[in-house]
């Protein structure tokens, strides 16, 4: 459980590397009353990431790193992470494997949402394999980051159906509009709200 302070939102940075639909519904959550944290800084590892357009529109900080040297710009980011006084992290489409050594300075601290059912379809291309294993249910999750991918501990899913005709962008565009729904509900579970 990550602790509230007082009655002050709890800075949260969104990491994103492509869409950002994510970190759109994640932003609109956060300016609601009932919402325990503030978006205060968007971090992205692509400079044409769709979703670092979020910025502007909300007028919410953004950084972006090329992430070749990677302990390096880690670091770097850990540095303004504490600058901004960021208490949570919220994976969203981040594409990039965080260290160790990363994971430990936020460790329970940093969440991630997955379009399948974990733990099955860790990893890349989800949807093709739960339709390639005749999947009855897809679903998406919310967990919680470890240094193993896609391993963390469960907050919360959401179970889909997979019709007989489902293809690989229905079945995307369903879980999508879940996962909208569910971020938002994992946030308010790890408070206890
Ligand atoms: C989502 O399906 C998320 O589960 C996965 O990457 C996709 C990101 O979509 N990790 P968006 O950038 O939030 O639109």
């Amino acid at each position: 459980m990550v602790k509230l302070i007082g009655f002050k939102k709890v800075k949260t940075a969104v990491f994103v590397s492509g869409k950002g639909s994510n970190l759109k519904s994640l932003i609109k959550f956060s300016k609601t009353r009932k919402s325990p944290i503030s978006i205060d800084l968007i971090i992205s590892d692509n400079y044409k990431a769709e979703g670092l357009k979020y910025s502007k529109l909300n007028k919410i900080k953004k950084k972006v790193f090329n992430f070749k040297k990677k302990y390096k710009v880690e670091n770097k980011i850990l540095h303004i992470l504490k600058n901004y006084d960021i208490r949570l992290i919220c994976l969203a489409g981040f594409m990039k494997i965080l260290s160790k050594n990363f994971l430990i300075k936020f460790k329970g601290k940093i969440l991630n949402i997955h379009p399948s059912l974990l733990p099955k379809y860790k990893g890349l291309n989800t949807h093709k394999r739960a339709l390639d294993n005749n999947e009855k249910y897809s679903g998406c999750t919310v967990h919680f980051v470890n240094s193993k991918l896609d391993s963390g501990k469960i907050i919360l899913q959401k179970k889909v159906k997979i019709k007989k005709n489902e293809t690989k962008s229905s079945l995307a565009k369903k879980i999508l509009a879940q996962e909208h729904k569910l971020y938002p509900k994992a946030i308010l579970n790890i408070f206890n709200l």
